[in-house]
């Protein structure tokens, strides 16, 4: 993999003016860095003034959902193509809170990553397991049912997978670097198998759960983690600096 990439996931978080102060900060904080592909991926209601904000400064701009069709009578939701409009590479799906708190099923996942892939933009596709699933031995059974379910189907495009235990989301209880990659690692070769070898080797897998400055350095350093997906202490412009930095001083 050429380069890491860490994406902060704000999620329901910053009105466009804070969105404004916080990039004002960031961007300086990176200068002379470019070891790491940044994407940041606000609410919906910042992506205009983001995509404003962002450019030329080689930082990607992401959505943290989008819906299925592609218009129509579909109250509250948000296309691909509108997605698009305002400047995005990126977009998560799949994310835990939306599978719990939402309902997403891994069919409405499967149907968002057909839709957003065959429009151009690269889904940063999540999961993981519960704490329940990890401690009764069914975290990797769970992780291969969503990759299968989600992927079915889908033609071979850019796609980046976030590994997120559900447990370690916002818990300040991080997976260990070397479980993380246990996953992360098995991730890979299901890909593989779904797939093709070349083209799973080729995916960006990032950890996420609780990532901070000090301990991202721990999972980039293994061999099948390619970066971070970053939710808490993405919304501090110097701590989200300092984790993009890999809390090196280079
Ligand atoms: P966290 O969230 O970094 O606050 O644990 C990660 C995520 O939900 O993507």
């Amino acid at each position: 993999m050429e380069k890491l990439l860490i994406a902060a996931n704000w999620k329901m978080n910053k009105t466009i003016g804070e969105a404004a102060e916080y990039i004002k900060d960031f961007i300086p904080r990176l200068a002379g860095w470019d070891r790491v592909e940044v994407v940041i991926c606000p609410p919906f209601t910042c992506l205009a003034h983001l995509s404003e904000a962002l450019q030329d400064t080689g930082i990607h701009l992401g959505a943290q959902n989008v819906f299925w069709e592609s218009k129509g009578a579909f109250t509250g939701e948000i296309s691909p193509a509108m997605l698009l409009e305002m400047g995005c590479r990126y977009v998560i799906i799949g994310h835990s809170e939306r599978r719990q708190i939402m309902g997403e099923s891994d069919q409405d996942i499967n149907r968002k990553l057909k839709s957003a892939s065959s429009s151009g933009l690269v889904p940063i596709f999540c999961v993981g397991e519960t704490l329940q699933e990890r401690e009764t031995g069914q975290a990797r059974d769970v992780v291969l049912r969503q990759l299968q379910q989600g992927l079915a189907g889908l033609a071979l495009q850019d796609l980046v997978i976030a590994y997120e235990p559900v447990w370690a989301i916002g818990t300040g209880l991080n997976a260990s670097p070397t479980d993380a990659q246990e996953m992360c690692g098995y991730i890979r070769e299901s890909l593989g198998m779904i797939r093709d070898q070349s083209w799973a080797a080729a995916i960006p897998i990032l950890y996420g759960g609780s990532v901070t400055a000090v301990n991202i350095a721990g999972f980039v350093e293994q061999q099948d983690i390619n970066g971070a997906l970053v939710g808490g202490a993405s919304l501090d412009p110097e701590q989200f600096a300092r984790i993009v930095r890999l809390n090196t001083d280079a």
